[in-house]
């Protein structure tokens, strides 16, 4: 959420910051600004909207500056305008800040500058620090020190970015409790929030730590901790190659992302799973060369009695499928709870407990904050993420990794599938470690789990038949999902995702939970999404299809070809091929991916930016 960028080097700094600052748009589209030093003096060029914007204001302008920092802008304090778009300014022009997270104690620190006489010229929370420390550089022109003794004044988790007129041979960055990497070049160095940003253009790095400043200039970086101590620390190599955002000649991300999910999972099933069929949760033992792994011993793995998950959005839902898969081959509890919901209470895990984050952005203040607390009371703690470099990567050593590659779109839907193969993948390990599951019971699994991106092909075949039925609710203004079981989970997926697209109002329900109080929104205006599939829920959920059906409502059932007791109930079927329903969730939420695609695109909706939204949710 809100993504910082910094350049110095021979390089004009405003292409290189707004490269950077593309590969950043994920994390938030309200504004976009940046601060060059140009012929000496500080210059701020800012936007409202998206990058674009910016960008169209720089051709016009072109500054010419060797130094800058830039920022990308997911509002939190002030609505999304020019004025409160970053970077802020102090009162003397020399300050330029941009930041991201939230300062705590930024009212009380706002009623102190105005009444020592500082103006401010936005409504944001970011504006007291440009001004604080240009209070603390006034004692003693020395940016260093003011950056330090400024940032004990500071409540609240952030990362900034902060250039000063007077040294304009230096960027400096401040990381607390976020994620800020130093891409180290020749004779030019980068800054970013994503190292993924500046892998662009070196594969040295350099990540802040907690409580971390750096003075950047273009020959180097030297690191501080909070109380001013040098900290000595080496950049890393970073492995594979820079990712390359393109749509493949796909319309949007969205859907080019949407059909690149049979890959992915054979790319994460073949990492993990060998021909001879033996699952190596540890991917370091697979021949490349990941400093990741799941490496829980098979003593720690026999000691545990029980599981608790913890994510947001939609990869919370992942986890409520990873509880069904769970606690069903390995028969100890699984709690799964939503991370936001941990703050401000008891945690109750111990010893014996694996607590799971699972965060396609890895990134998640939510998230990381409760596997800290987990962690902090003595948990074994695991992370399911798409970036092994991320904040989830590093505080925990045991990870899954899924093989998504960069997810564009704001609204995940390769990262979801993804997420729900490596619970597949940790509960079939689990199980077999403990020896809940026979050794047929568990090949039976990773074959049928081999079948099912060729299952998924058949889905996304149908496109065009999913896009055509899909449309014919294009005008609802209320959808309802509902589910059982393993598909519950894909309900409130299949909601989530027409919401987030579409912006039409879309709840998801436990089947069983609709005649409990929500029916009552039923009528024939409001279509009802049903995921029906044969197994132990199958009869249950026709009913509570009928219950529906008989409240006038209109039935769409996701459910496999050639059902003829749902061809008969429902308007309109949304087929998926015969499988088995313990494998179901891979493949029942595709079509519903689809139709939140559809209905978005054909409403002229902005598929793969939606209002509102950011790609990774680094504020509480
Ligand atoms: O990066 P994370 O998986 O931790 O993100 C969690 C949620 O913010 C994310 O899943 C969000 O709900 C997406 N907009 C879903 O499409």
């Amino acid at each position: 959420m809100c993504g910082i960028v910094g350049y110095l080097g021979p390089l004009e700094a405003a292409p290189v910051l707004l490269s950077e600052l593309r590969c950043l748009e994920y994390r938030g589209y309200d504004s976009a600004g940046v601060a060059v030093i140009e012929d000496g003096q500080l210059v701020v060029m800012k936007s409202a909207g998206k990058l674009s914007n910016l960008e169209t204001l720089l051709t016009k302008t072109k500054p010419a500056a060797k130094v800058g920092i830039g920022h990308t802008r997911w509002a939190t304090h002030g609505v999304p305008n020019d004025q409160n778009a970053h970077p802020h300014m102090d009162n003397t022009g020399n300050i330029a800040v941009v930041h991201n997270g939230i300062i705590e104690n930024h009212e009380d620190l706002r009623n102190e500058l105005e009444a020592a006489g500082y103006h401010f010229n936005s409504d944001t929370d970011t504006e007291v620090v440009a001004h604080l420390v240009s209070q603390e550089y006034a004692k003693d022109k020395d940016i260093l020190k003011s950056i330090l003794r400024a940032v004990k004044r500071l409540d609240g988790i952030y990362a900034l970015g902060i250039v000063c007129q007077a040294h304009p041979d230096k960027i400096y960055a401040v990381n607390h409790h976020y994620s800020l990497s130093v891409g180290l070049g020749k004779h030019e160095n980068f800054l970013a929030s994503d190292s993924m940003a500046v892998r662009q253009y070196t594969n040295q790095i350099l990540k802040l730590e907690m409580s971390e400043v750096a003075e950047i200039t273009a020959d180097g970086v030297r690191l501080f901790d909070f109380e001013g101590t040098e900290v000595h620390r080496k950049a890393a190599t970073m492995d594979g190659s820079p990712y390359v955002i393109d749509k493949a000649g796909f319309k949007h991300f969205l859907l080019k992302e949407i059909h690149e999910q049979p890959h992915v999972l054979r790319r994460t099933l073949g990492k993990y799973l060998s021909h001879s069929g033996r699952l190596t949760l540890d991917a370091s033992h697979n021949g490349d060369v990941p400093s990741y792994g799941f490496r829980m011993t098979d003593t720690e793995i026999k000691g545990i009695d029980r599981v608790h998950i913890v994510a947001c959005g939609t990869a919370y839902h992942a986890g409520m499928v990873g509880k069904y898969l769970i606690e069903e081959l390995v028969g100890i509890p699984c709690d799964v709870e939503i991370a936001s919901e941990i703050r401000g209470r008891k945690l109750l895990v111990n010893e014996s407990t694996l607590t799971v984050a699972v965060s396609q952005s890895g990134e998640t203040a939510d998230t990381i904050a409760a596997l800290q607390e987990a962690k902090k009371r003595g948990s074994f703690t695991a992370g399911i993420t798409n970036r092994p470099d991320s904040h989830l990567g590093q505080i925990t050593p045991n990870l899954i990794v899924s093989e998504c590659g960069l997810e564009v779109s704001v609204a995940a839907t390769k990262t979801y599938v993804a997420q729900l193969v490596c619970f597949y993948l940790l509960a079939i390990h689990l199980a077999e470690v403990r020896n809940a599951i026979t050794p047929e019971r568990a090949r039976q699994l990773k074959v049928t789990l081999g079948t099912i991106p060729a299952l998924q092909e058949q889905i996304l075949a149908k496109e065009q038949d999913i896009r055509e039925a899909s449309l014919k609710y294009a005008d609802a203004h209320d959808v309802v999902f509902i589910g059982r079981g393993l598909n519950y989970p894909t309900a409130l997926e299949g909601a989530l995702k027409l919401k987030e697209l579409s912006y039409i109002h879309a709840s998801g329900y436990a089947a069983g939970e609709l005649k409990h109080g929500p029916i009552a929104v039923l009528d024939a205006s409001v279509p009802v999404v049903c995921i029906v599939v044969p197994g132990a829920v199958y009869e249950k959920t026709l009913s509570n299809a009928q219950e529906a059906r008989a409240r006038a409502a209109k039935m769409i059932a996701v459910a496999v070809e050639g059902d003829e007791q749902v061809a008969k109930m429902f308007d309109t079927v949304l087929s998926i091929p015969a499988v088995d329903e313990f494998f179901s969730p891979l493949l029942t939420v595709l079509p519903l991916q689809l139709m939140s695609y559809s209905v978005a695109d054909y409403l002229g909706k902005d598929v793969d930016q939606p209002r509102n939204l950011a790609k990774s949710v680094t504020v509480e």
